[in-house]
């Protein structure tokens, strides 16, 4: 394939939402994909500093972005979400379902609330996400990138809610994608391994059983950075993945 054929397959002139982007992976993804040429908009909750610092990083590279405050937990703030990006940017190619609540909890601290909060940020969130998406993806389709944790892996005790809610993401991106692929939208789930990210950091995972069994157990001798996740994120997120739809790919560094 001749270069010029080969970029315009990359994400130059499409528009991506990111949730969870004001840190860690999803900050990366965001990173990634302006360094691309796509415009970003770069979703938070809370971390308003941490949001525009990414927004601002890109745009001393260059890139496109904005920052958008919204809460993926609830259905009103993710029309907020939508109804920004297509005021500011007035299109929408892909998004990628990253926002995250990282908890342990054991089983027998668990109550109601434990159980709502993670299954509203990592479930009803990207299905309200999904369905404002679809909208606003035009004739030429778009991708839908869905991330789950992997939590239910290693010895870390207390990720049950965690991984039950976004284990839920493989069935979503399966049924989805069987929706959507006549529409031209593909839709993926990604399952990370251990990432050493803000948030894995302020769960005390670095100092974790989990951290030496990741390690230990990987081919790759050593766990994950958010740009490990980021680079392959861009290629499902592009058109070079464009044959890839319904599956979730594991990068782990080869941890099973
Ligand atoms: N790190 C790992 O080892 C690992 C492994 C497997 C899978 N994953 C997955 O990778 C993704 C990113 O994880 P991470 O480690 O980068 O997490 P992180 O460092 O804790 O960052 C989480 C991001 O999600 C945002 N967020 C949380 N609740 C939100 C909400 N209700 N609405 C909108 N945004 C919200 C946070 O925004 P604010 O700061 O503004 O609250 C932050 O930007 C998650 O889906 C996680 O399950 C991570």
């Amino acid at each position: 394939m001749k270069e010029r054929e080969r970029k315009m397959r990359k994400p130059q002139g499409k528009v991506a939402i990111v949730t969870g982007a004001s840190k860690g992976i999803g900050a990366s993804i965001a990173t990634h994909l302006a360094a691309e040429g796509a415009a970003v908009v770069v979703n938070y909750a809370t971390s308003k500093a941490g949001a525009d610092r990414v927004v601002s990083a890109m745009a001393t590279r260059g890139g496109k972005a904005i920052a958008v405050q919204a809460n993926v937990a609830h259905t009103a703030e993710i029309e907020r979400l939508f109804a920004a990006t297509e005021h500011v940017v007035g299109r929408l190619d892909m998004l990628v379902n990253n926002a995250a609540i990282i908890e342990f909890r054991p089983r027998e601290g668990i109550t109601e609330e434990h159980v709502y909060t993670p299954c509203n940020v990592h479930l009803l969130g990207p299905i309200f996400a999904t369905q404002h998406a679809v909208q606003h993806c035009g004739s030429e389709g778009g991708s839908i990138i869905n991330m789950r944790a992997a939590a239910s892996r290693g010895p870390q005790p207390g990720g049950a809610v965690s991984s039950a809610s976004t284990g839920a993401l493989e069935s979503l991106t399966r049924a989805c994608a069987n929706e959507r692929g006549p529409h031209k939208i593909r839709v993926k789930a990604m399952r990370p391994g251990l990432v050493e990210t803000e948030g894995v950091r302020a769960a005390g995972v670095m100092e974790s059983p989990e951290r030496t069994y990741s390690t230990s157990r990987a081919p790759c001798g050593r766990i994950g950075q958010p740009s490990d996740i980021a680079m392959v994120a861009v290629f499902l997120a592009s058109s070079d993945s464009g044959w890839i739809t319904g599956e979730t790919l594991r990068v782990q560094g080869g941890v099973r």
